[in-house]
C-alpha cells in the first residue's frame, strides 16, 4: 500500500519525504527533514507535475501505479523545476512510460538536454499558455529565478490549484499532516523562512515579479514542491513569501560574533542585556563559529536589527565572520540596521574588515564601531551600551 493523498477530485500529492540527507544541495542542513512534493492529475489525459528526488525513484513510480494502475500510461510530466531534488525521477520515469512528453520552456528544455540528454518528446510551453487534460485545464505562468532561470508555476484552472515549484516551500518533511489545517504552523513558520532566506532569498525581487505575473490569480491551493499544502488558508503563505520577498522584518535584533577567547562574546551578551532593558523581547544571541550559516540568514531574514562582532584574526576578521559577511554580500538581503564591535591583542584588524563589509552592504549604521584591545574594560562596556541604546532608538521609532 502506497500513502498517497487526495488533494481535490482526480488530483493527488505522491511526493515522499527524505528524512536521510543531511545537507539540502550539500549545504543547508536539514534536521527535520523535506518534503519533495509531486502531484498526479489522474484526467482523461494523466499528466504529472515534477517528480522527486533520485533516491526516491522507486516508491515515486509505486505510487503512480497505485493510482492510475499497472495499465494505464503517464501522458505529460510537467517540469515546473528542473533542480535534481524535483527532476531525479526523470529518467526512471521516461523509461517506465516511454511515451510521456515533457512539458517545459525553452531553458528547461536546456537542462533537460543537460542532465539527460533528451531532445525529442518535449512539448514547449510559454506565459500563458494552456494544455487541456480533459476536465482538468491547465495553465503556465513563466517565473523565472524562482529559484533557476527556467522555473515556471501551473495553475489548475479547474480546481484553482497553484503548483508553485519552490516558491511557498518549506524544510520540514510531512509527518503525517500534508495540508495547512492539518499541521502545527508554529513549526513549519521557521522551516519555511530558512528555506525561503537560504534558497529563494537572493531572488527576492523574482519572487516579486511572479506576484506581478500572477496578478489576482483565484488561488484556492497552493501546492508546492516542498512542505505543506495550503488548502484552507493559502492567503497565509502567500503573504508570508510577499513580505520576506519585501524584506519585512520583525522588530528584533541578531547578534552574531565571532570569538576566541571569550572577550568578544561578553561584548556581545552586553550589548544583549542593554537592548533587553530597552523592551526589545527578540534577540538572538548567536556564535558563528557554532551556528550553521542557515540559521544565521534565517535570523536576518526574521529581524531588523543586525550587530556583528569579531576578535581579530590573522589581522582579519574570524574566518566564520569572514564566511557569514562574504554570504550576506552574495545574496544582498536589504532593509536592516546594523552594529559592529569586536576586539584584538595586538594591532586590531576584526571591526577593521567588518567596517569594510558595512561598505559594501547598503544597511543602515546606527553608531560608531565598538574595537577593544584586550579584555573589555569599562569605557569599552559604555561602547556597547552606546551601541545598544542606538539600535533600541531605531527599532523603536515609529
Ligand atoms: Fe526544491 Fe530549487 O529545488
Amino acid at each position: 500500500m502506497h500513502h498517497t493523498v487526495k488533494v481535490k477530485e482526480n488530483v493527488h500529492w505522491i511526493g515522499v519525504n527524505d528524512r536521510k540527507t543531511h545537507l539540502f544541495e550539500n549545504l543547508w542542513p536539514l534536521d527535520n527533514g523535506i518534503s519533495y512534493n509531486s502531484y498526479l492529475i489522474d484526467d482523461e489525459k494523466v499528466a504529472l507535475i515534477d517528480t522527486v528526488n533520485y533516491s526516491s525513484t522507486e516508491e515515486y513510480l509505486d505510487k503512480i501505479r497505485s493510482v492510475i494502475g499497472g495499465d494505464r500510461s503517464v501522458d505529460y510530466l510537467i517540469v515546473n523545476h528542473m533542480e535534481p531534488d524535483h527532476s531525479g525521477a526523470i529518467r526512471a520515469l521516461v523509461e517506465t512510460y516511454p511515451n510521456v512528453r515533457i512539458v517545459g520552456n525553452v531553458k528547461t528544455f536546456k537542462i533537460v538536454e543537460a542532465y539527460y540528454g533528451y531532445k525529442d518528446n518535449l512539448y514547449e510551453v510559454k506565459n500563458g499558455d494552456e494544455l487541456d487534460l480533459g476536465q482538468h485545464k491547465l495553465k503556465f505562468f513563466s517565473t523565472p529565478w524562482v529559484h533557476w532561470p527556467e522555473t515556471m508555476m501551473t495553475y489548475d484552472q479547474s480546481e484553482k490549484i497553484l503548483f508553485s515549484g519552490d516558491a511557498f516551500g518549506s524544510f520540514g518533511s510531512l509527518d503525517g499532516g500534508i495540508f495547512d489545517d492539518e499541521i502545527n504552523f508554529n513549526f513549519y513558520e521557521d522551516e519555511m523562512r530558512r528555506y525561503f532566506s537560504n534558497i529563494v532569498g537572493k531572488y527576492s525581487n523574482m519572487v516579486q515579479k511572479a506576484f506581478k505575473k500572477l496578478g489576482d490569480l483565484d488561488i484556492q491551493v497552493v501546492a508546492s514542491t516542498h512542505g505543506p499544502v495550503w488548502r484552507n488558508n493559502p492567503e497565509k503563505v502567500l503573504s508570508l513569501y510577499d513580505r520576506w520577498s519585501k524584506f519585512e522584518t520583525e522588530t528584533g535584533v541578531v547578534i552574531i560574533f565571532g570569538s576566541m577567547y571569550g572577550n568578544t562574546e561578553k561584548m556581545a551578551d552586553y550589548t544583549a542585556r542593554k537592548i533587553a532593558e530597552r523592551g526589545i523581547k527578540n534577540i538572538r544571541v548567536r556564535d558563528a563559529s557554532k551556528t550553521h550559516l542557515s540559521h544565521l540568514i534565517n535570523d536576518v531574514w526574521r529581524f531588523k536589527g543586525v550587530i556583528l562582532g569579531s576578535a581579530a584574526y590573522n589581522a582579519g576578521m574570524m574566518p566564520p565572520m569572514e564566511h557569514f559577511t562574504k554570504t550576506m554580500e552574495h545574496i544582498n538581503p536589504k532593509n536592516h540596521y546594523l552594529g559592529l564591535f569586536g576586539s584584538y591583542s595586538w594591532t586590531g584588524g576584526g571591526v577593521k574588515t567588518l567596517n569594510n563589509f558595512a561598505e559594501n552592504i547598503d544597511w543602515e549604521m546606527v553608531a560608531d564601531p565598538v574595537d577593544v584591545k584586550g579584555v573589555p574594560d569599562e569605557e569599552a562596556f559604555k561602547g556597547c551600551e552606546t551601541l545598544a541604546n542606538a539600535m533600541a532608538d531605531k527599532l523603536l521609532e515609529k
